[in-house]
């Protein structure tokens, strides 16, 4: 699959199949998400491999009732990637913290390979992180910026509508029409 294919294919998934996650899979996925760029190379990120289906049922309780991605962190999905990043480990520009950026490029990176290899992932931040914190151990000086579970997609949904590219680019200078 290649780039564009990808970019285009993304979903975020939420219900899944029971099929497992090959292990070559998982660790190409990993490995996507290895080789992001960051601030100064610092690589402030990492991953926590989740399978363990009890760890899964906290990760999903740290989560809202109507968070839509519950029922997929908790049970259907069968492994859950947890995205942890150092603060301190990154940089911080006008008060613009960079390890949100490095870690957020490193996880959209690992869910393009997971478009590419038949596997579906979905953003999830909304949740308790003290209660992630402690179901997965984390320790207190990195914050946990985001959560995926990972599995066969049990069908792809519909495409999520964007903004045209007009509203959002502008030419040499801000409110100029982009005419392209
Ligand atoms: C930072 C961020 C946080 C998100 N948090 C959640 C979440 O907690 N639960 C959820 O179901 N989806 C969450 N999403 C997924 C978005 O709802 C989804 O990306 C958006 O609706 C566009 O749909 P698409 O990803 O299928 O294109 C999140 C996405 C991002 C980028």
């Amino acid at each position: 699959m290649d780039i564009y294919e990808a970019l285009k294919e993304r979903r975020s998934v939420r219900k899944y199949t029971s099929d497992p996650v090959p292990e070559d899979k998982l660790n190409r996925l990993l490995e996507a998400g290895r080789l992001a760029p960051s601030w100064a190379n610092k690589q402030c990120w990492r991953f926590i491999v989740v399978k363990d289906p009890e760890k899964k049922e906290n990760l999903a309780s740290a989560m809202p009732k109507d968070n839509p991605a519950r029922r997929a962190v908790g049970e259907t999905a069968p492994l859950v990637i947890v995205l942890c990043a150092d603060p301190e480990a990154s940089g911080k520009q006008d008060g613009k913290d960079y390890y949100l950026l490095d870690s957020g490029l490193a996880m959209q990176q690992l869910m393009l390979a997971a478009n590419a290899e038949g596997l579906g992932t979905c953003w999830v931040a909304w949740f308790d992180e003290a209660t992630v914190r402690e179901a997965c151990a984390v320790p207190p000086e990195y914050r946990i910026v985001a959560i995926t579970p990972v599995g066969v997609p049990e069908k792809q949904p519909s495409p999520r509508p964007r903004k045209d590219l007009s509203e959002i680019t502008y030419a040499e200078e801000w409110g100029r029409s982009y005419t392209g």
